[in-house]
């Protein structure tokens, strides 16, 4: 039951005589509870706040004796952590009380470690050998491949060694003329950019909501955070939006298409998945390019645009790079040379790898198999799923370098952080992770609200904000949960728009801004202080997805400070380089 250790190995003599303690004993007893109440990974400071006032646990300043810890160990799940990690001797237990007690301010009796010891001798006493229960074989099988260890230890490349790149030749397929201007943007002033679609929540909004026909491109004011201008695109056009991105000059913004248009204009369900070219002054599309499959979601990549996509034609791709200049498809990377399906691509900072997140095959049909696994698994078909991995990719040579098996299903997100370290994941199965880049080892895992999407870290890397969407778990997630990087732990619960998907840090690193796909809202936090300051509401509150902020320099040349991959054009608040508007 617990790995308490049961010779009690006394660090001071005159207790075991039953002896009050000297003063200088007790001090030194004060010390040790304090490096053990503030160790890292299973210390109480964690939960019960550095001062003992109460964090996530209580307050513990009633001065908890050591036998009031042991019956947490046995009555207390949460306590694992301790159990596990610090593993406390009876005496580590008798410093650690001592020492809260010193924090509370209640009085250092020398007569307590004595009596504290024979409280933890009678209660041993009462501990009674481990029980033995019955197991079937599926309890047996389950055993042994139940423990994420059991994942790293038999983990095996699932990437074709070599490059992976592959070509697909895309096509343009439909030009318009651009229209006119629908604002002039400003020197020196920033704007964000938001593509709206037609499937919100109707029975989150108002009665007798029904969601737009069209999807639309917005652009509002940063500073300010109003609308200025919107264009609905014509309903021939439509798809489902999944997110915002643009060129990383800021001029062209992209959105999905549907499938490429017969001769009269309507998508022919025989032709391949298209993308749209839009305008970002006149807002209005000028050019439909087939690109093999329905976008997803999209980011600046050096003087590219890095695309990852849902439904693949047979010869569509994963992951593509896309050349604004040309509007041409680079190529990209098949699933099939993966070993297994590409969801999510993420890029770091300076644009040097590509991390994918990577879905085991075959629980559905082609891509759906890792929205189906999850989906299953909440709803208790399945009890447990084959692993889903992060792909590291070396953008220059398109070789896998690395892969690491995740302890969570269904990754959604990833933010790699300013120093290359870690990066976090955010995953379906409603837990975060951060992983270390150069081993794969596992800092720590957490719980999060459930369904979680997207996620943004604050400006001083200290926090991670994740949009708990209800993702897979048919649930209209409401919440934003704040983690604290360094212990993992949630410090925050906010309440969030339903269904936010994306949340990012805004370029001047003081807000959060959080899409929401089930209210057609944007809704706006301080970073600091964690109050919501506004909601905007979309066009025909079409669903927000995604984020773009364009910076217009003093000579009016526009570049894209922001998206959903990273900060870019020499704007970085992680690295001390906010953006002043
Ligand atoms: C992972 C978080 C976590 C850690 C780490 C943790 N605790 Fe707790 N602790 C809790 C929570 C949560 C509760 C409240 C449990 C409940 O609701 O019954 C709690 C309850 C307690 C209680 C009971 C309080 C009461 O009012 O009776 C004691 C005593 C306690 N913890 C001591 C400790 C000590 C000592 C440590 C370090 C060795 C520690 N805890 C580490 C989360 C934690």
């Amino acid at each position: 039951m617990l790995n308490r250790s049961c010779a009690l190995i006394f660090a001071l003599t005159s207790l075991a005589a039953g002896h009050a303690a000297a003063q200088a004993d007790i001090d030194e007893l004060v010390t040790r509870g304090e490096e053990l109440f503030n160790t890292t990974v299973g210390g109480c400071a964690t939960c019960h706040g550095p001062t003992g006032e109460g964090l996530v646990g209580p307050s513990l300043h009633f001065g908890p004796s050591p036998a009031n810890i042991v019956d947490q160990f046995v009555a207390n799940p949460v306590m694992i952590v301790v159990t596990e990690n610090l593993n406390p001797t009876d005496d580590d237990l008798i410093a650690i009380s001592m020492y809260i007690r010193s924090l509370a301010g209640l009085e250092l009796d020398p007569a307590l470690p004595a009596q504290w010891q024979s409280e933890l001798v009678a209660l041993a006493a009462l501990e009674t050998e481990e029980q033995e229960f019955r197991r079937t074989e599926y309890e047996l099988a389950m055993e042994r491949v139940q423990r994420f260890e059991t994942v790293q230890e038999t983990w095996e490349r699932r990437a074709n060694e070599g490059s992976v790149w592959s070509e697909y030749p895309s096509r343009i397929v439909g030009r318009w003329d651009a229209g006119e201007p629908k604002f002039t943007p400003e020197p020196g002033k920033t704007y964000w950019y938001e593509n709206i679609g037609t499937t919100s929540s109707p029975a989150v909004l108002f009665s007798g909501y029904t969601p737009p026909t069209k999807n639309a491109l917005v652009v509002g004011d940063a500073a300010t955070h109003e609308i200025i201008a919107s264009y609905h695109i014509d309903e021939n056009l439509r798809s489902v939006v999944h997110t915002s991105a643009m060129s990383p000059d800021g001029r062209w913004a992209y959105m999905v298409g549907p499938r490429e248009p017969n001769a009269d204009g309507t998508p022919d369900p025989a032709g391949a998945w298209t993308m749209l070219k839009l305008d970002a002054l006149t807002l209005q599309p000028v050019l439909q390019v087939t690109i093999g499959a329905r976008l997803h979601h999209g980011q600046v990549f050096r003087d590219k645009v890095l695309f990852d996509t849902f439904v693949r034609d047979p010869d569509g791709l994963g992951l593509f790079l896309y050349d604004p200049e040309t509007d041409e498809v680079l190529g990209g990377i098949r699933d099939v040379d993966m070993g297994g399906f590409i969801y999510t691509v993420w890029p770091d900072h300076d644009y040097e790898r590509i991390y994918a997140m990577m879905e085991p095959a075959g629980y559905a049909p082609g891509r759906s198999t890792g929205m189906r696994s999850i989906t299953r698994l909440y709803e208790g078909e399945y009890q447990a799923l084959r692993p889903f991995w992060i792909a590291v990719i070396n953008p220059d040579t398109w070789e896998v370098e690395a892969e690491y098996p995740i302890p969570g299903y269904r990754p959604n997100w990833a933010v790699i952080d300013s120093a290359k370290e870690h990066i976090y994941t955010i995953n379906s199965s409603s837990n975060a992770s951060k992983i270390r880049l150069s081993d794969g080892e596992v800092i720590w895992t957490a719980g999060t609200g459930i369904g979680p999407y997207g996620g943004s870290l604050n400006a001083d890397e200290s926090e991670l904000w994740i949009a708990d969407k209800g993702e897979a778990a048919h649930h209209l997630g409401r919440t934003i949960t704040v983690i604290d990087t360094h212990e993992g732990h949630a410090t925050h619960s906010l309440y969030g728009a339903y269904k936010v998907d994306h949340v990012l840090l805004s370029p001047n690193g003081k807000e959060m801004w959080a899409t929401s796909n089930g209210e057609g809202r944007i809704y706006v936090y301080d970073a600091e202080s964690k109050e919501l300051i506004k909601k905007i509401d979309m066009p025909g509150n079409g669903d927000a997805h995604g984020l773009i902020w364009v910076h217009y320099d003093d000579n009016g040349e526009p570049v894209v400070v922001r998206d959903q991959g990273n900060f870019h054009g020499g704007t970085n608040p992680f690295l001390g380089r906010p953006l002043d508007y």
